[in-house]
Parts: structure tokens; sequence; C-alpha cells
């Protein structure tokens, strides 16, 4: 099977954090007679971006379930920022650089004397922001944005350590060791693949691995292009395990379960009561013994599984044209003004 990027993604992690500055914190800009400071101390930290730039905010969001993030992580998919900030650290993240949402959110923080961080491999994001001065990470390129995932990832967290919003410098290569792991159990994704053949998947997930969710559904949708639903616990169990009786059929359940994950026993109940309606799910279990390497294990396995998905219904993996034609028709009739 051809896993694209995926061997390259431990040394996409350890180049790309080389690019963060060193004297990031000593950046003083001067942004249309605004003074922005990046020695202050900040309050809250907004990762915008879009598909597979943005779901770095819900890794992120993911792993501070488990750290002492010291501010809350907003995670913005939008093309403005959330409302109400105070003294935020934006992280703007496009692995293209021409996606407009994310280059608009990055603008407004600009604009309302926010410090920017920029994370791309190039394009318009790059130029907006290095002509005025404001880091940029550039990041090594790779076959499209969501095959290059730890470009994106790593210096991110690097980011958080420099604004002692987490410590996770001894964290990042047991990372590294949970893509390598997941690199080594290429058969067991093309039998997972095969379970999911004439089924729309529902992922079930814990609010600690939520970005996990996300970014398989994403990938069966890119990937596979096909459709899937993730349902986040507790709040799922409210809603939609209703319906996991639904006469539409054609569902598959599967529980992502993390080592250790503290909302763990209720997954174990979450299971018991779908398998009491004969819908027995398919459990996957991260492994790690770090928070960031039981998500990188998923992440990378449960990706491989949707290469094997898109290869057993002869699905071409790497392009996805619908988004190409809605990024195009938005360029051309001129919905965002950057
Ligand atoms: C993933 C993918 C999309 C893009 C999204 C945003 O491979 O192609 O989900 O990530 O359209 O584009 P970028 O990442 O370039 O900002």
């Amino acid at each position: 099977m051809n896993i694209i990027d995926y061997p390259r993604w431990p040394s996409l992690a350890r180049e790309s954090i080389l690019n963060v500055p060193m004297d990031l914190r000593s950046i003083k800009l001067n942004i249309n007679g605004r003074i922005i400071d990046y020695s202050e101390e900040i309050d809250s930290v907004v990762i915008t971006g879009m598909g597979g730039s943005g779901v770095v905010g819900d890794i992120v969001n993911d792993l501070c379930w488990f750290w002492d993030c010291r501010v809350p992580i907003i995670v913005s998919k939008n093309m403005r920022l959330p409302r109400r900030l105070s003294k935020p650290l934006v992280i703007a993240i496009s692995y293209s650089g021409n996606t407009a949402e994310t280059i608009m959110s990055a603008n407004e923080a600009l604009t309302k004397g926010y410090p920017v961080v920029g994370i791309t491999t190039g394009g318009k994001l790059s130029t907006l922001l290095g002509n005025r001065g404001v880091p940029v990470i550039l990041v090594p390129k790779a076959s499209a944005p969501r095959y290059g995932l730890p470009a994106l990832l790593y210096p991110t967290l690097v980011i958080l350590e420099r604004f002692s919003v987490a410590s996770v410098t001894s964290e990042l290569e047991s990372g590294i060791s949970g893509i390598e792991r997941a690199l080594g159990h290429v058969d067991d994704a093309t039998e997972l693949a095969n379970q999911l053949l004439n089924s729309v998947p529902v992922v079930w997930v814990t609010e600690s691995r939520r970005g996990v969710g996300i970014r398989f559904k994403n990938d069966l949708n890119e990937n596979a292009k096909y459709y899937s639903v993730v349902s986040v616990v507790p709040e799922g169990a409210h809603n939609d395990i209703a319906a996991v009786i639904t006469k539409q059929g054609g569902l598959r359940h599967m529980v992502i379960m993390g080592p250790n994950d503290y909302e763990g026993l209720y997954e174990e109940v979450l299971i018991d009561v779908i398998s009491s309606f004969r819908a027995k799910p398919i459990i996957i279990k991260l492994e790690g013994k770090t928070p960031l390497e039981a998500e990188m294990y998923g992440i990378t396995y449960l990706g491989i599984v949707t290469l094997a998905l898109a290869g057993l219904l002869g699905v071409e993996p790497v392009s996805t044209e619908p988004i190409d034609r809605l990024k195009s028709l938005l360029s051309e009739r001129r919905i965002f003004q950057v």
C-alpha cells in the first residue's frame, strides 16, 4: 500500500521545529502605530486554521486535558476571530498559506494589536505577515496539507513552550515514537479498513480525544472520500446514542479509547449500551506512555486506515477536488476581503 508521506512524519516533526525563532519572545512590532510586544503576558491562545491545518488546534486542545496548560486554548475555524479576547496569542496555521479564512483571521489579529505567529509553507499568509515583520515559521512541504501534519503541529507545541503555556519539550520525542509504532501496523490497518466497507462510520471519542476523532473523520472524507460522523461523549451519549438502532442502516460504530483516559470507564458503559442494541462497536485502543504519544499513534494509525480504505474502494486519495473548487469560487466571487 502507498502510504504517501507517512514514512516522512518523524523527520517532518524534527525538521519543522528547527525553524521556530529562538528570539520569539523578544520581538516587538510597530503596526500602524500600535506596538505589539511578544514578551508580554498572554491570557489565551487562539489557534486559527482550517481543515488539515486547523486540526492542530483540536490536537492541542486534547493535550491540554492532560497537560497543565496555563491559559485556555481557543480553537477557531472561521474567517473572524472569536469576540471578547483580552490578551491572546494568535497562532495562524495554513499549510498552503492561501486559505482565505486563516488569512482574514491573522489580519484581524494584527489590526487588534494581538501578537501573531504564522505557520505555513509560504503563500499569501507568509507575505502578509512577513512584510510586517511578524514571525512566520516556514515548514517543509508534503503531498497535501493533511500529510504535513507533524510539520504544523510540532512548531505549535514549541511556541506553546516559549510562551510558557505548557511544558512540552520532554514529550516531543515520545510523539515521534507514537508515529513510528503506528507505521509498524500497516497490516492491521488494512484489516480495519475492510470492516468499514459499505458503512457510515460513527466515531465515538471522549472530549480529551476529540482531535483524534475529528482528524479520523477528516481523513475518511479526504483520503477515502467517505462520509462519517464523530460523536463526542459524554454529550453524544445524551443524543446520538438514541439513534444507535436507527432504521437508516449501515452504521459502523467505532470507539476510540486512550490509555488511562479519565473518561475510560464512561466509554466502557457506552460500549455495553451500544452492544446491548446488537450494534457491537469496533474498539480502537490508542497506545502510548505519554498523552502526545497516544495521540500521534492514533492519528497516524487511523490515517493509514483511511488510505487502506481508499485503496479498497479504488479511490485516488490525494486530490480533494470539491475543496479546490470551493476555494477558487470563493476567490472568484471575492467573498473575502483581506
Ligand atoms: C487537507 C486539505 C484541507 C486543507 C484546508 C485548508 O489535506 O487539503 O483540509 O487543509 O482546505 O488549507 P490549508 O491547510 O492550506 O490552509
